[in-house]
């Protein structure tokens, strides 16, 4: 009775539901090019050879305060199963190329590694996302000479789909059934139509998430399967799970939420991307988007924000302007939904497409001093802050409240706790002005702290906020009067 009762608690400890993770900020690594267990700052890694450069899960052990600092509080890692052996098409070093569900990458370290990464992030209050994949597996070779033995457990032809390239990405059968590759370095495409197939990830995932103590999923091609596969993948899983969903249709993304808890906000992703990337992008295409993402997503607190990751050009590849840069973090960081911030997005690191966006970390020399390291620990402390001061913050759906060809302003969180977010396309070369801002919901008289700059301000007797905008920075405003004990520029 009472084991029973000290196994069922352990279970519940372990697994993280969409409630929990709401609140959750991530930091998305590529283990092998995040931090070596050598603690090197000084490791050779060119990305151009797509090889191992050393990363390991102890590696990470040793760098979260690095991580911690900036007021993360979960990392998503790439995936930990055996992959393809090394071949002149480059290694697998990203994680997406496996071939055996029941064995770890030796590459990335043992299975007690993995098991203490888990520990020492718990013992932080963090959380650990693992990145995993159920489309396809990885062979060296076209698709022709596969030998389907070699995949542990799906080791027979019979459970993968005939091979065929995607020809027309808007054929969603054949972005179901088809294969991503056919040569090189082949991906057989599982068929996750089988009864049998479906019972063994069922298995897998239930066991690899107690195993290792997993506290969430990242799930790989998510829209490369069929939609009915994952909610019971999902619920086999008991965790969390975000589904790639790699398309900026809403109308094609968000229903994929009804079969998985969040998704990859690619909808808000593309018309951010081109908002920012330089000072004529278009706001209100992006203010259009919110609204439409909250329309059409059931549930945008659990999307995850972002504006970088290993599939997509880094945002410095488009502009070095840093102001540019800080307001986008402010939208991903500030916006509904789960805040994403990839690995070296701290450092301005500026990599365009894969594999050039997969620089070591560790190269940066993880300095905590840099503008973005900084401004990405504001913002998250902001928004840890808000959470912990309003039950109604997180489900408090953003929205802008104020836009002009370069501003967008936005609330969110119930009266007197909101938070009102200003990002401008200006660039750090925009003039200085004062924007009388509308709208907030800040009653006239109330003293408001600037987070960033931390300089004060009065609401106006009209009830507007006058909102200083220098150099084309972000501003984040927060009533005064709450921030007592905070530590927030004080
Ligand atoms: C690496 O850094 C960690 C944490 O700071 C430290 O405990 C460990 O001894 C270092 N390892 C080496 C090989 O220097
Ligand atoms: C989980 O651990 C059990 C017991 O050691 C082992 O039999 C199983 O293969 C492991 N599963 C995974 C997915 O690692």
């Amino acid at each position: 009775m009472r084991l029973s009762l000290l196994l069922f608690l352990a279970a519940t400890a372990l697994a993280a539901t969409p409630e929990e993770w709401r609140s959750q900020s991530i930091y998305f690594l590529l283990t092998d090019r995040f931090a070596r267990t050598d603690n090197s700052t000084t490791a050779e890694c060119d990305t151009s050879v797509r090889r191992y450069c050393g990363g390991s899960w102890q590696g990470i052990i040793n760098q979260l305060d690095y991580i911690q600092g900036m007021g993360f509080t979960a990392i998503w890692i790439t995936p930990v199963t055996t992959q393809v052996e090394s071949s002149e098409f480059g290694d697998a070093y990203h994680g997406y190329w496996q071939q055996d569900l029941y064995s770890l990458n030796e590459q990335l370290g043992t299975e007690d590694d993995l098991k203490a990464l888990a520990d020492a992030l718990h013992d932080r209050g963090m959380y650990l996302m693992v990145d995993v994949v159920a489309n396809h597996m990885g062979y060296v070779g076209a698709a022709d000479s596969v030998d389907y033995s070699v995949f542990n457990p799906l080791d027979s032809q019979e459970y993968y789909h005939d091979p065929c390239d995607i020809s027309n990405y808007d054929d969603q059968t054949q972005v179901e059934e088809c294969w991503l590759s056919t040569s090189s370095v082949s991906l057989p495409d599982v068929d996750t139509t089988r009864d049998d197939v479906k019972s063994i990830f069922h298995d897998w995932i239930g066991n690899l998430v107690s195993n290792y103590s997993i506290d969430g999923l990242r799930v790989d091609t998510a829209k490369h399967v069929q939609k009915n596969f994952w909610r019971d993948f999902n619920d086999a899983a008991g965790v969390y799970a975000i589904g790639e969903v790699f398309q900026g249709n809403q109308d094609y993304t968000c229903p994929y939420q009804d079969v998985i808890d969040g998704v990859t906000n690619y909808p808000i992703y593309f018309p951010l991307l081109r908002a920012f990337q330089s000072t004529d992008g278009s706001i209100s295409e992006l203010a259009v988007m919110i609204e439409n993402v909250k329309s059409t997503c059931s549930d945008t607190s659990l999307l995850g924000s972002f504006i970088e990751n290993h599939d997509n050009p880094r945002f410095a590849s488009y502009t070095d302007d840093y102001s540019l840069a800080k307001n986008v973090i402010a939208f991903v960081i500030l916006d509904d939904g789960i805040p994403i911030i990839y690995a070296g997005q701290e450092q301005h690191y500026s990599g365009a497409n894969d594999p050039a966006n997969r620089e070591a970390t560790w190269l940066s020399g993880y300095d905590t001093t840099s503008e973005l390291y900084t401004h990405i620990a504001k913002a998250n402390q902001i928004r840890n802050y808000a959470i912990s001061q309003s039950d109604g913050y997180l489900t408090y759906q953003n929205y802008p409240i104020h836009t002009t060809d370069s501003v967008l302003a936005m609330r969110k969180g119930p009266a007197g706790a909101q938070v009102v977010t200003v990002i401008t396309n200006d660039g750090s070369s925009g003039s200085s002005y004062t924007l009388d801002l509308p709208n907030t919901g800040f009653e006239s008289g109330v003293s408001l702290k600037e987070i960033f700059s931390c300089t004060d301000i009065t609401v106006s007797e009209d009830g507007t906020v006058p909102v200083p905008i220098e150099s084309g920075l972000p501003v984040v405003l927060y009533p005064s009067e709450r921030l007592g004990g905070s530590g927030i520029c004080e």
